[in-house]
């Protein structure tokens, strides 16, 4: 694997999970061939899952209600922190590998892992993903979704309506016996004749006791992770869509930011999901 170039946090040096679920395609891709380590929760644990889920999808609608002109999103930051530690709970991305803030806001070209701060102040015709993870009597709940700030453009608007779409086919897959891979393959036969091109370098990945577990979930066609889904499986599905190119850059500034590479916008929503007996159930609702 050529490795060189890239920030500490992308390199994994030690090769084990969980990693940031970041994959690079250069050679035989190892992360795919090692052997994966799924965490099958059982019903105590689904119901902590159940009530982190519920936490982080508050958590994000009170924070997305704070959106509009003018407003930081460091002052989005702060909120959901203040909010997240009124209910009890912990912001997971806080010092996670040494991310600065509590949320990731992800602006326009900013695909994801946006850093919150004092001079990203929000103007009309920007689209802006907030990610909100949450770690609730030990599990976490992890959900993201778009925002629009003022007038947007109705490309931008068909984006974000691809994209939540793109999710939602993603996630209508899930039942036991299917395979991780039919995720990606059925988000792939929906984006790709639309033009988009879908992020391959970050994925979905299993959630629980930690933030990112096996399985990667990929949101493209593949036919590497094959682990078939099976009642009790707990993983996110949340697709990054570019407008133009798949390809993006990571950050050597703040080592975080991840943007498009042709500079063009990007969308994401994100849902962490149960496999149930016949299905799933998703967990990042506030009505759970
Ligand atoms: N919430 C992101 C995800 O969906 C991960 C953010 S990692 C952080 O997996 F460190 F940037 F917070
Ligand atoms: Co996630
Ligand atoms: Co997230």
């Amino acid at each position: 694997m050529q490795l060189e170039g890239f920030p500490d946090f992308v390199l994994n040096k030690k090769r084990s999970w969980p990693t940031l679920y970041i994959f690079f395609f250069q050679g035989e891709s190892e992360i795919f061939q090692k052997q994966s380590m799924i965490h099958i929760k059982n019903s105590k644990e689904i119901q902590k899952m159940r009530d982190a889920g519920r936490l982080a999808a508050e958590v994000l609608h009170e924070t997305g209600l704070r959106v509009k002109p003018g407003v930081s999103t460091l002052e989005l930051n702060d909120f959901a922190e203040s909010f997240t530690r009124k209910h009890g709970a912990i912001s997971a991305p806080l010092n996670y590998k040494g991310f600065p803030k509590s949320i990731c806001t992800s602006i326009n070209n900013v695909v994801c892992h946006g850093i919150p701060s004092q001079d990203d102040v929000l103007k009309d015709g920007d689209i802006m993903n907030i990610d909100v993870t949450v770690i609730y009597h030990d599990f976490h709940g992890d959900t993201s979704r778009m925002f629009t700030v003022g007038e947007v453009s109705a490309d931008a608007k068909t984006l974000i309506e691809d994209t939540e779409e793109a999710m939602w086919v993603g996630i209508r897959t899930v039942k036991p016996n299917n395979r991780i891979s039919d995720i990606g393959e059925a988000i792939d036969q929906f984006l790709t004749p639309r033009g988009y091109g879908i992020v391959r370098d970050l994925t979905g990945h299993g959630i629980g006791r930690n933030f990112h577990e096996d399985p990667p979930v990929p949101h493209y066609r593949q036919n590497q992770v094959r682990q078939r889904m099976q009642p009790g499986m707990t993983f996110t599905v949340e697709p990054m869509v570019n407008q133009g190119t798949w390809k993006v850059d990571f950050s050597k500034e703040d080592g975080w930011t991840v943007t498009t590479s042709d500079g063009r916008l990007s969308a994401q929503f994100e849902h962490t999901v149960l496999v149930t007996d016949d299905g799933y159930d998703v967990l990042t609702r506030m009505e759970n």
